[in-house]
């Protein structure tokens, strides 16, 4: 295919299934209140998300359709909407009889699988704040978020139990653990004989729509991980992203290969795809290639959504392996996390015949803020354009708004239904977000087009993104200078072709010690043990001092311009 037919591609090819068939009819009649209709809650009063995603199919005569396809390498399930709900109420019940009530904070720390799921919306059914936790995390990354959170309950499995510092968690009164075959601990319980007493009728918790449903912790530039608080309203965007994005239709099969770790795994893993009665596979175990085109030709994938990390890693092993796949499922594929490369784009079109839809949006945002929709056409590297109900702007330090291709500070107006309600026992870090009224500003820069699209340009303060991951420079450089060798650290994010930038870590090390390559794997593995793999540097760098200001705090935009060899800039405020 030459170029001249892959750019025609990109020119959508309307459906009159689909419900999004004019974007700007859609975007200047929108209003969310046509959305609440949709829900029983209108009409009732009675707010619980976990009943819009479970118990209402039910109600409704869809209790043998398939919500839950999961397979790893040992197991191979499939659940209906009934099932799930029975399992769900099973586990209400049996947070219920340990006293757990609304608003308190359980936690879930385990890999993918379908007791992960059944925990996640049995805690929202009664009430309680669901805290997702990545299986990669290590002791103290695990321990800064049941402390910070103040968490009554963790669910998790015989091996990651052992990260869970008990002794310095007085808060923490329940382990509840999954696949437990031996002794139980302090405070230890079985899931299975809890959930084989538990009784499957539940009366669910009916709250308020501003009421907190889930907790995802993120990275800023600054201070340990935030607590980004999202409520049930959210489910609004959830619902309506499901339909005009994902564009979500009522036989499709939908694979979201995000973790529930991440807030695409709850946003898009759970909520899109269950509000909207739809079947949705969940994937365990590691990335690979044949891996993953396997469940798209065993489960007959209709839509998929990944990042772009994930897209490179499927280029970079070549197009051929395509080919011994059977993808003539796939209807719609999307992207979110990262920017997502014009080239990635134009592949996506060689092999899938597909064209990639990118969309943006952040934990805080709790839903998708900027999108490319089926309806529209696709300008490869533009992330697209502002969702229905939602408005976004470029604006200036001063939160006035700039011109098409001004390059300045990716903002939205508040509010709209899926925005983080708090930072928890942070509130100003939570204010900060909207120090510009009306704006929320995100952090990230770009600039708009003169048709409306926007592209991104990075951010504003030294968050890293490596394959879509968020991580503060600050939390690692808290780290190394825990380990004994380490003076002084500052790292940043260096440009990478296939994760997008790696973390590299510059370090000065005490007296004593001297650089090596044992030292290097030594430190990189302290990080691994104590956070997490992926925030782990890839590349460590020594140096007799780093540059800092004269308070103490290390300039990290000049190691920047050390490694990508540019000018240093105003160095007035550097330390001698
Ligand atoms: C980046 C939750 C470019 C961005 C989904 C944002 C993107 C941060 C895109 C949020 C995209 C997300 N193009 N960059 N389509 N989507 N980002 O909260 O910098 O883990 O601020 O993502 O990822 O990261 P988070």
């Amino acid at each position: 295919m030459n170029d001249k037919n892959i750019e025609q591609e990109l020119i959508p090819v309307m459906t009159t299934e689909h419900n999004l068939t004019c974007y700007e009819e859609a975007y200047y009649n929108f209003k969310w209140e046509d959305i609440e209709k949709e829900f029983s809650w209108s009409r009732t009063g009675k707010v619980n998300a976990a009943y819009e995603a479970l118990d209402r199919h039910v109600d409704e005569g869809l209790g043998d359709k398939l919500a839950l396809l999961f397979s790893d390498e040992t197991r191979e399930e499939s659940y209906t909407f009934a099932e799930m709900k029975t399992l769900t109420n099973k586990f209400g019940n049996v947070l219920r009889s340990l006293g757990i009530t609304k608003g308190d904070r359980v936690f879930i720390f385990m890999p993918r699988s379908p007791e992960l799921y059944t925990a996640f919306i049995g805690s929202i059914k009664i009430g309680a704040i669901v805290g997702p936790l990545f299986e990669a995390f290590m002791e103290t990354a695990v321990k800064d978020r049941l402390l910070d959170s103040e968490a009554i309950a963790i669910v998790t499995t015989p091996k990651l139990k052992e990260r869970i510092p008990l002794a310095e968690l007085p808060a923490l009164k329940h382990v509840i653990v999954v696949g437990e075959k031996g002794q139980l601990g302090e405070r230890e319980l079985s899931f299975e004989i809890l959930m084989e007493e538990a009784s499957d009728q539940l009366e669910i918790e009916w709250v308020d729509r501003e009421d907190g449903m889930q907790l995802h912790y993120t990275s800023g530039s600054t201070g340990k991980p935030k607590g980004v608080l999202h409520v049930h309203n959210a489910m609004l965007q959830h619902f309506q992203t499901g339909k005009w994005v994902l564009d979500l239709r009522q036989d499709d099969i939908y694979w979201c290969t995000a973790d529930p770790g991440w807030v695409t795994g709850t946003a898009y893993g759970i909520w899109a795809p269950w509000l909207n009665g739809v079947t949705t596979v969940v994937r365990g175990g590691r990335f690979s290639p044949d891996d993953w085109y396997q469940t798209i030709e065993k489960n007959r994938v209709n839509v998929w959504y990944s990042a772009p990390t994930a897209f490179r890693m499927l280029m970079a092993v070549g197009d051929d392996i395509t080919t011994k796949f059977d993808l003539s499922s796939l209807r719609h594929v999307l992207s979110v996390g990262e920017p997502l490369n014009a080239e990635v784009v134009r592949w996506g079109l060689k092999v899938y015949r597909k064209r990639i839809h990118d969309t943006w949006w952040m934990t805080e945002t709790g839903a998708q803020m900027i999108c490319n929709y089926p309806s529209m056409p696709i300008k490869p590297g533009s992330m697209g354009k502002p969702f229905p109900g939602i408005y976004a702007a470029i604006v200036d330090d001063q939160g006035n708004e700039l011109p098409p291709y001004t390059m300045g500070n990716l903002a939205l107006r508040t509010p709209w239904p899926s925005m983080m309600r708090r930072i928890w026992n942070n509130p100003n870090k939570y204010d900060e977000y909207f120090r510009l009224e009306p704006w929320y500003i995100s952090g990230d820069s770009a600039y708009k087009d003169e048709d409306g699209y926007f592209w991104f340009q990075g951010r504003v303060d030294d968050v890293i993104n490596t394959s879509g991951e968020r991580v503060g420079p600050f939390e690692v450089e808290s780290k190394l200078v825990e380990h004994p060798a380490v003076a002084e650290a500052g790292v940043i994010g260096k440009p990478d072709p296939l994760r997008g930038e790696i973390i590299k870590a510059f370090i000065a090390l005490r007296e004593g010690y001297q650089p090596s390559e044992q030292l290097i794997e030594e430190i990189k593995n302290f990080v691994k043990r104590g956070m997490a793999a992926h925030a782990a540097p890839r590349e460590i760098e020594f140096r007799d001092k780093l540059p800092k200001t004269r308070s103490g705090k290390i300039m990290r935009r000049v190691l920047k311009a050390w490694e990508l060899g540019l000018p240093t800039g105003d160095l007035s405020t550097m330390e001698d």
